[in-house]
């Protein structure tokens, strides 16, 4: 059975991946510092090291002690916004992290490495889905970090054997169960959930954009399908000398009216949301062009709006009871 370390383990989509791993058949280690996971996500058989990604002493004595043979690496700060605001902290986080990851893994020779990226290396797209050899334009400080840690992955494998897969995450929504909600409240469908929370409306960033409602278009997905496709990443890597880069995604776009329709439908009334001024720096359409995956990890996802809006709003609330 080979053992697979997870950093960043005790958060909202390493939780979902450390089930999926651990489902398939694999003993799992969490790596966290709990900065922002939280321990109670973790299952109590499951070993857990609190520590820094950026420690490499750490990240080499949890690889020994527990006789890793492959990473999957999540720990990263992902706020779009605080990116700007503070981005030589997102390099030291999220760059220092995947360099002092590839150093630890050398020194303990551990040749298996899933990387977490995201669709926000392409920026503004200029195709349309998007396809793994569209341009790389990230927009903010955070997305730089994410292109950046393809690159050192890359670069590394040049260097030593070193089977790697790197998934660009698109919208990621949903939750697995109750007790795995999204805590974090950055994203569209807990915005909305927070407003509806606070007795507000709902808003709408931007009703005037080169698309059919006027509302922009994204690709999501849901957690559980996010972390089979990690799942599918780790046996690709132990199969062979894995080298790619894959976006996670369903192909299907879907605009922020209509998530604002299903909402109302999972709730049973009018969300009632509101235009607003658009929101600096959102692209008008981003789809995945998901074939990649689809041919080469044989994954695909199952889940559609109604399951990722239906289970986040079951985990919301379970979390304010
Ligand atoms: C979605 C759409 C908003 C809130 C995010 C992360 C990015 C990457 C992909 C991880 C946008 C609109 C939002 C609201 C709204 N994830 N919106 N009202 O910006 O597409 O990308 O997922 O790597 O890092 O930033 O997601 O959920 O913030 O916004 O109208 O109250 O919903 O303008 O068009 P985004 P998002």
């Amino acid at each position: 059975m080979s053992v697979w370390l997870l950093t960043g383990g005790a958060g909202y989509i390493g939780a979902h991946v450390q089930r999926a791993l651990t489902a398939s058949g694999r003993d799992v280690v969490v790596f966290d510092d709990f900065s922002t996971g939280l321990e109670r996500k973790v299952p109590m058989n499951v070993p857990v090291v609190q520590a820094s990604v950026t420690d490499v002493d750490a990240l080499v004595h949890a690889f020994t002690k527990y006789d890793v043979d492959g990473v999957v690496h999540l720990a990263a700060k992902k706020a779009v916004g605080e990116s700007v605001e503070h981005p030589l902290y997102y390099y030291r986080q999220n760059v220092g992290g995947v360099m002092s990851l590839l150093e630890a893994m050398d020194i303990a020779n551990v040749s298996s490495i899933v990387f977490s990226s995201s669709a926000s290396v392409y920026g503004t797209p200029t195709d349309v889905p998007v396809t793994e050899d569209s341009a790389t334009v990230p927009e903010s400080p955070y997305g730089e970090t994410k292109l950046i840690g393809e690159w050192l992955v890359k670069d590394a494998a040049q260097t030593r054997d070193l089977s790697w897969v790197s998934l660009r995450y698109f919208n990621v929504a949903g939750a697995g169960g109750d007790e795995l909600g999204d805590t974090g409240v950055f994203n569209l469908i807990p915005m909305v959930f927070r407003a509806l929370s606070r007795g507000e409306r709902p808003q709408i960033f931007g009703t005037d954009y080169p698309t059919p409602d006027g509302t922009c278009i994204r690709d999501y997905i849901h957690v559980t399908d996010l972390a089979e496709a990690h799942v599918a990443a780790a046996n690709f890597c132990e199969s062979g000398s894995a080298q790619h880069t894959l976006n996670v995604g369903r192909g299907t776009g879907i605009s922020v009216t209509e998530v604002m329709d299903v909402v109302s439908d999972v709730i049973g009334r009018d969300v009632n949301a509101e235009a607003a001024p658009r929101r600096p720096g959102d692209p008008p359409i981003t789809v995945a062009d998901p074939t990649r995956i689809e041919t080469l990890l044989d994954w695909r996802a199952h889940k559609d709006l109604s399951d990722m809006v239906a289970s986040a709003w079951s985990a919301w609330q379970a979390m304010r009871d």
